[in-house]
């Protein structure tokens, strides 16, 4: 039996890789923080009903003995670094513990690997944030794009993956990035705009709220589910050869079609809804994203299942059952 370990387990991403990894016989562990309310530490995996071959440990990317006493003792096959400060608004707010986590917290890991799990193989979730406002003249961020990143998460994030290659490159480990564009669920954090714009919509629909405020209406993104994702993780580390590809849907829509396309879904037009609240605006926004993932299709043989359409409908069937 494989064992697998994952730090940010308790995120949406970890919660969905968990399962996928059980569904294919892997033994399970992840590293969890502790939260002053108990009830929260294991939030999304007590919900999903994880199994007995799920292991949890208390742990932070920032607590180097941690990860070494949970490396030593798991002695995973795979390690996949998802923890990280991820929310890009929240990172302006927060810039050193963003760095720490996504850059050093990264080293870290990457250390304790080196030294104490030299035969495991090893991904890092690295972003498409890392691009910042770099578009090729098609319109499209691909492998060669450089990375002018917009933001302290970016920034950070563009570390890390630095760092990974790195270390391949060093010591000769097998350690790979997949540089993933805005994936989302029914499980994504609710101050994410996807899922901010789909709670507020079936609350306004309820009757329950009146308005719905956000920020910059017209940033593009290109965004998929993290289900299709998580599957791409695994054929990403266990490719014969650690190397870097690219995770999206090649399609791309701002902020104000998601917001037209949620609103009609449950009939109304969103014109009648949205506040914009400078708030939510970013001291520098990443304007556009659109990525090529023909690398992942073509070496690995993914394909996204989900539509942004069924993903949507997955997702407001998640808010029309909770409030
Ligand atoms: P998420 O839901 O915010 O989950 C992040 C996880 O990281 C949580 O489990 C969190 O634990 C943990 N974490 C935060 N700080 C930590 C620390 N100092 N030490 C240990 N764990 C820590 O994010 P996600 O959407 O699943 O994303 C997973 C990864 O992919 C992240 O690295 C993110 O930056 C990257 N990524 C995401 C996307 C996307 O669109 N979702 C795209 C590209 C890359 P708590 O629950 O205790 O906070
Ligand atoms: N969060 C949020 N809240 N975003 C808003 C709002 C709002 O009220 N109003 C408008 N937006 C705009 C943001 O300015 C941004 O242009 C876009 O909606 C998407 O914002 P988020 O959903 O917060 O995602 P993100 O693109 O900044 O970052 C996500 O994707 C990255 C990959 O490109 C995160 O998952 C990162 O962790 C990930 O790396």
């Amino acid at each position: 039996m494989k064992k697998a370990l994952i730090t940010g387990i308790s995120g949406q991403d970890g919660s969905y890789l968990s399962e996928y990894l059980l569904s294919l016989g892997y033994e399970v562990h992840g590293i969890v923080r502790r939260h002053s309310v108990a009830e929260n530490q294991n939030h999304r995996l007590d919900k999903i009903g994880l199994n007995e071959r799920v292991y949890t440990h208390y742990g932070d990317l920032l607590d180097y003995p941690s990860l070494v006493r949970i490396v030593s003792e798991v002695k995973p096959d795979e390690i996949y670094n998802l923890g990280a400060m991820s929310h890009v608004r929240i990172s302006f707010d927060m810039p050193s513990f963003t760095i720490q986590t996504n850059a050093l917290g990264v080293l870290n890991m990457l250390e304790v690997y080196r030294t104490m799990a030299p035969k495991a193989k090893f991904y890092q979730a690295s972003s498409s944030e890392m691009f910042g406002n770099s578009v090729d003249e098609d319109g499209i961020q691909r492998l060669t794009t450089p990375m002018n990143p917009v933001s302290p998460y970016g920034c950070a994030k563009v570390m890390g993956y630095n760092l990974v290659r790195h270390y391949r490159h060093a010591y000769g480990l097998h350690a790979c990035n997949g540089i993933l564009f805005n994936h989302e669920s029914p499980r994504r954090g609710s101050n994410f705009v996807t899922n901010k714009v789909v709670k507020g919509a079936v609350a306004i629909k309820k009757g329950l709220q009146d308005k719905l405020e956000l920020g910059n209406m017209d940033s593009f993104r290109d965004w998929g589910h993290s289900k299709d994702y998580v599957r791409a993780m695994h054929m990403i580390i266990n490719h014969e050869n650690p190397e870097e590809f690219i995770v999206a849907t090649g399609k791309t829509h701002s902020v104000r079609d998601l917001c037209r396309i949620v609103f009609a879904k449950l009939d109304m037009n969103y014109e009648d809804y949205i506040v914009q609240n400078p708030i939510y605006m970013r001291a520098e926004e990443l304007k556009y994203l659109k990525g090529d993932s023909s690398k992942t299709q073509e070496v690995l043989g993914w394909k996204a299942e989900y539509t942004l359409e069924t993903m949507l409908d997955e997702m407001i069937e998640r808010w029309e059952k909770e409030l």
